[in-house]
């Protein structure tokens, strides 16, 4: 009887123990640990996605390994590799083209680390090859810029509109579904003429390039631009003033991200329209890698919310972007 108390007694005393000894465990377990890699610092809305990962990782006490491929698809792979070498617990890019993925990303699935891409989506016939997608839905994004000009081309009763697209980085997801929105949009309208569409790389410099070649072949024939980003908008603004055309009124001008600058060209008249891409996804990414090392089910795609803003809007209220 004695004994049978003795042990009663003990039950209590264990579980305290066990209880101490897993809230230790707890507490000296280590953070969730994410290999980042970043496709470049090829704009303001590139910065600001950076910026947004850093910042969530620390708000959502993640250990972040952030690495920045300059642009390259091989950098990028090479900074994969090494998230897997470095065992993390999570690997998260933004792919800079869609195709080429396929290798690298079955190590990280042999190795048994979960992918998140951020973004950008790639071409795989292996979509398991990643665990979800958190980006904007780019195509939907063509289809908005496509929407505003058919209002303004109705407003202005215009029978014929010649464009010219600078489109971004061949190849990768914004380029082509920007691309394939606007122009399915457009594709039954007949009062729509495509001159030419180039690529500006989403840089503003290759952009205004781009516009210096298009007012040189197409001259004051030009009557709409449509830039797949505001950094390449802004450089074409600049071209077309150094041409001595008057930008979202002499041609209409529609850009892609959201940028303060753009905005600030919104309000004063340089351009008509601005398709909001967010890059604020630092803590949509942070919760998809808590989700997936508690192993619970996660969504495959996310997109954040996303705004038009046209000239036909009241901005007076509009918050600072913050990139
Ligand atoms: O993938 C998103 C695009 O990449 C943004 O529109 C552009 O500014 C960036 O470089």
């Amino acid at each position: 009887m004695k004994r049978f108390f003795a042990i009663l007694c003990l039950i209590p005393c264990l579980f305290v123990l066990f209880s101490c000894d897993s809230t230790s465990q707890q507490a000296s377990s280590p953070q969730l640990l994410l290999g980042f890699s970043q496709l470049g610092s090829e704009s303001s809305w590139r910065l600001g996605n950076t910026q947004s990962i850093q910042d969530a990782a620390s708000a959502h006490g993640v250990s972040l390994m952030l690495e920045n491929a300059n642009q390259k698809q091989e950098n990028q792979i090479d900074a994969i590799r090494s998230f897997i070498a470095y065992r993390v617990d999570v690997i998260a890019f933004s792919p800079i083209v869609e195709e080429g993925w396929d290798n690298v990303l079955t190590e990280a699935k042999n190795a048994n680390i979960p992918v998140i891409l951020v973004d950008r989506l790639i071409k795989t016939a292996n979509e398991d090859l990643y665990a979800g997608y958190i980006g904007a839905d780019f195509m939907q994004e063509g289809v908005n810029a496509a929407n505003y000009l058919l209002r303004k081309s109705s407003d202005l009763g215009a029978e014929n509109l010649n464009i010219v697209e600078i489109t971004g980085t061949v190849d990768s997801t914004p380029m082509r579904q920007r691309s394939l929105g606007y122009h399915s949009t457009l594709a039954d309208d007949t009062s729509f003429t495509v001159l030419e569409s180039v690529s500006g790389d989403f840089l503003r410099s290759k952009g205004q390039e781009c516009m210096e070649d298009l007012i040189h072949k197409y001259g004051s024939t030009i009557d709409v631009v449509y830039s797949h980003n505001d950094g390449m908008t802004l450089g074409a603004i600049q071209a077309i003033e150094d041409a001595g055309l008057i930008p979202g009124k002499d041609i209409i001008i529609i850009t892609v991200d959201g940028e303060q600058e753009a905005i600030d060209q919104l309000i004063c008249g340089k351009i008509n329209c601005v398709v909001e891409c967010t890059p604020k996804l630092g803590d949509l990414v942070m919760e998809m890698a808590k989700q997936l090392i508690a192993g619970n089910p996660i969504e495959k795609v996310i997109h954040p919310t996303e705004e038009t803003f046209t000239e036909y809007d009241d901005l007076s209220s509009l918050a600072p972007r913050g990139y």
